[in-house]
């Protein structure tokens, strides 16, 4: 700090370089920070909570950014920018997940595990770039999404948030994503930042426990939790957010192969770094790994971080290091100079973007909606089918709509909604922007539709423990499953009795999902396995939905339901797609991005595990999932055959190209997805059995046949080494095509890499 900047004066300001919007955003960032104090440098990496004291945030902390803002809070925050001495505008962030999770009336799309299901990039880029159009026009800047974590056990709370179990399927769609936030460059005032998160073997839970002790490898996490992030990391996903968790007894804050060799080094990555929520502040009070904030935020900025969320004592902390000779006072400028690039980048010196004019055009748009109705379709997964699907839409159908989360309007939305509990300025999205499975099948003209709740989900208690955690965070309530109430079960089956056909949706709840809620086990909750017993019983068929978060364990009785359709949280088309898709208006497409376990403790249960074990099933139980990854039926059949390959021997440079002959053997038109995997044969290390390499969808009229031509390059045939290197091992291969993960459906095409 000069005594020069000291003297500043809003009029001084006005002829000041780094307001000169022709000048190069490098030069306007030097003499910005040239001009900043040690306090407005280290204020400047703080993101703050929105609904806490703004004034303190912005006047004594001069914080760089904040998060969770409700609309009066962005143009209140912006107020308090104007009285600084500097004029440094906010970088708003927010949790814009699966559309403006927060903002009244936003478009809400099935969630990024719904997303998943639908295999289709091209429409998750269409997601992220209405989602961005809305959130843009808000004053927000800054989306902390996509989440890149592998779903593991299935227990953790947050499979929601992921796209599933592969690594292909999640650097495919996560790349999708981040090109639709980022749109065409961030002078785009349509584009926001895009987060790649959570950087890295977060979802190597314990036990599914929510941000606990990751065990984990170097060579297994180059292996399969790097690739998605490598791969956005090179595209330009402008920035980063690191995992709560240890691995290794290192905090992911303060761990410095990942951050500086692989990420900085290896990658090359140049763009900005955000703690997850209070990572620096857990090191002290819940890692226990440094005695203070003084000793953490010092750790912090050592590390590399760029941004610092949610830890208020991050401030004192940083001075106090500063003071006490443990950090230079010029250690903060590379982070806040990164800061400052987004700030010139996104124009906001020159327009902060705040809710607009035009914000009813854009926020919850019609064109949004028709958009957010094509992804539900797409993501809804036929798991079984009798044939009673499709219903007919023109008969006079009596049809029982069952179930706790037929008309439970928000939890179709999941977590990261407006009802989800993270915002305290809205407690859902309006209704009338929904349509649940009950809204969706009584709009079928001729039907005669009945409703009954039948079952009770859960109730809440308080924790024992206490109202919050020691950072003064909300402490979950304990769940209590509901008894199975036998006079709502009664309703429910008189309705089902007097129907031709019943529709039963259950599910999971919010108080199920999300961080800190992982469950024990992955049963239907409540009253709901006893309900869909006694439907099952009665003799009319049943349609079972489940409108669940993650894989659920359904009871032994639905192996007699007539169908099954796993729609995760389908956002606010949901039921309008459902009922669709019920009707066979549309063909159900989607395919699992994530196995489904037959019992809890068949976990984990994703398909690319390493070879090698004794026997291949628990003595009281298959180890085979309820249903694979890649699996999900349509109304017509499919067959494939006649796998060839070109080449049989093949170099390192080459790629395998090949054809199959897919049939659509059916009398509906069926839209496929034609999933190519790759086995290794023999590898020096163990590896997985086969991997996801690439996939094409495409649409057959009844009885169509294509040759659908395969291309990989050998060099995606890759494993990662004892030493941690990614390389292809000559020798024998196998490619793999079918519609599924599963062994018995995928036909087999062998190679020799020389
Ligand atoms: C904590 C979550 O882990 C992260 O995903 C989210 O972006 C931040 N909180 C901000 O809400």
């Amino acid at each position: 700090m000069t005594s020069q900047t000291l003297t500043d004066s809003p009029t001084d300001l006005d002829s000041a370089p780094y307001l000169d919007r022709d000048l190069p955003v490098a030069a306007r960032v030097a003499d910005l920070l040239d001009r900043m104090t040690v306090e407005e440098k280290v204020g400047q990496m703080l993101q703050l909570d929105a609904r806490d004291d703004l004034e303190d945030h912005v006047l004594r902390r001069h914080v760089g950014s904040i998060l969770h803002t409700s609309p009066e809070r962005i143009l209140q925050a912006n107020a308090l920018t104007a009285r600084t001495r500097l004029r440094i505008p906010l970088l708003v962030g927010e949790d814009c997940i699966h559309g403006h999770s927060f903002w009244p009336g936003a478009t809400i799309y099935p969630t990024q595990l719904g997303m998943a299901a639908t295999w289709n990039a091209e429409l998750v880029e269409k997601v992220a770039r209405a989602t961005a159009i809305e959130v843009a026009a808000t004053g927000i800047h800054w989306t902390f999404s996509p989440v890149l974590c592998i779903a593991r056990d299935l227990r953790w709370g947050r499979i929601d948030e992921t796209f599933g179990e592969d690594p292909f399927l999640i650097g495919e769609l996560a790349s999708a994503m981040v090109r639709g936030y980022q749109g065409d460059g961030l002078d785009d005032p349509t584009a926001i930042l895009a987060t790649a998160k959570h950087f890295a073997g977060y979802s190597e839970t314990q036990g599914g426990r929510d941000a606990s002790e990751a065990d984990i490898s170097r060579r297994k996490l180059r292996s399969w939790f790097l690739p998605p992030f490598e791969r956005v990391a090179r595209e330009g996903c402008r920035t980063f957010m690191l995992g709560y968790q240890t691995t290794d007894g290192v905090p992911i804050t303060v761990n410095d192969w990942l951050l500086s060799d692989v990420l900085r080094g290896e990658w090359g990555y140049t763009g900005t770094l955000i703690t997850d929520w209070d990572n620096v502040g857990r090191m002290v009070w819940e890692q226990q790994v440094q005695p203070d904030h003084t000793h953490a935020a010092a750790a912090a900025v050592k590390a590399g971080n760029d941004m610092i969320m949610t830890t208020p004592g991050f401030f004192e902390g940083a001075l106090d290091a500063v003071a006490k000779g443990m950090l230079d006072e010029d250690a903060f400028d590379e982070a806040v100079a990164r800061i400052l690039t987004l700030k010139f980048e996104l124009g906001l010196f020159e327009d902060p973007r705040l809710p607009g004019r035009r914000l009813d055009a854009m926020v919850g748009s019609a064109a949004h909606a028709e958009l957010n109705l094509e992804t539900a379709r797409r993501s809804l997964v036929l798991l079984e089918n009798d044939g009673v699907l499709p219903l007919d839409a023109t008969a006079p159908l009596r049809v029982a709509v069952v179930g706790p989360l037929a008309d439970d309007a928000q939890t179709q939305l999941g977590d990261w909604a407006g009802g989800s509990g993270q915002a305290g300025w809205l407690d859902g999205q309006p209704r009338e922007m929904i349509t649940t499975v009950l809204d969706g099948l009584s709009g079928v003209a001729g039907w005669t539709v009945a409703h009954a709740r039948g079952a009770d989900i859960l109730t809440l208690e308080a924790d024992p423990r206490g109202a919050t955690f020691p950072d003064g965070q909300p402490r979950p309530s304990v769940v209590v499953p509901a008894d199975a109430d036998e006079s709502l079960i009664t309703e429910a089956v008189a309705a089902a009795e007097a129907s031709d056909v019943v529709v039963a949706v259950v599910g999971d709840r919010i108080e199920l999902v999300g961080e800190g809620r992982s469950t024990a086990t992955l049963e239907l909750i409540g009253g709901q396995n006893a309900l869909l017993d006694a439907l099952i019983a009665t003799g009319t068929p049943v349609v079972v939905v489940l409108l669940a978060s993650k894989p659920l364990v359904l009871p032994a009785s639905v192996s007699r339901a007539a169908a099954v359709i796993w729609a995760a949280n389908p956002g606010m088309q949901g039921g309008r797609a459902l009922a669709e898709v019920v009707t066979g208006a549309v063909e159900p497409s989607g395919r699992l991005p994530i196995s489904f376990a037959r019992h809890v403790g068949q976990q984990p249960t994703y398909y690319n595990q390493i070879r090698g074990q004794h026997g291949d099933r628990y003595a009281d139980l298959t180890q085979a999932p309820a249903w694979a990854f890649g699996e999900g039926r349509s109304y017509s059949t499919v067959a494939y055959a006649d796998l060839s390959l070109t080449s049989t021997r093949l170099g390192l440079d080459d790629t395998v190209v090949g054809a199959v002959t897919v049939t659509n053997t059916g009398t509906r038109a069926v839209r496929e997805t034609v999933q190519v995997y790759v086995r290794d044969v023999v590898t020096s290390v163990s590896w997985t059995d086969k991997e996801l390499k690439t996939f094409r969808q495409i649409d057959l009229a009844p009885g169509e046949t294509r040759r659908v031509e395969l291309q990989l390059p050998v060099a995606e045939c890759t494993i990662v080494d004892a030493a941690g290197i990614r390389l292809v091992e000559p020798g024998e291969f196998a490619l793999l095509v079918g519609p599924s993960s599963r062994d018995e459906v995928l036909l087999s095409a062998g190679f020799t890499v020389v």
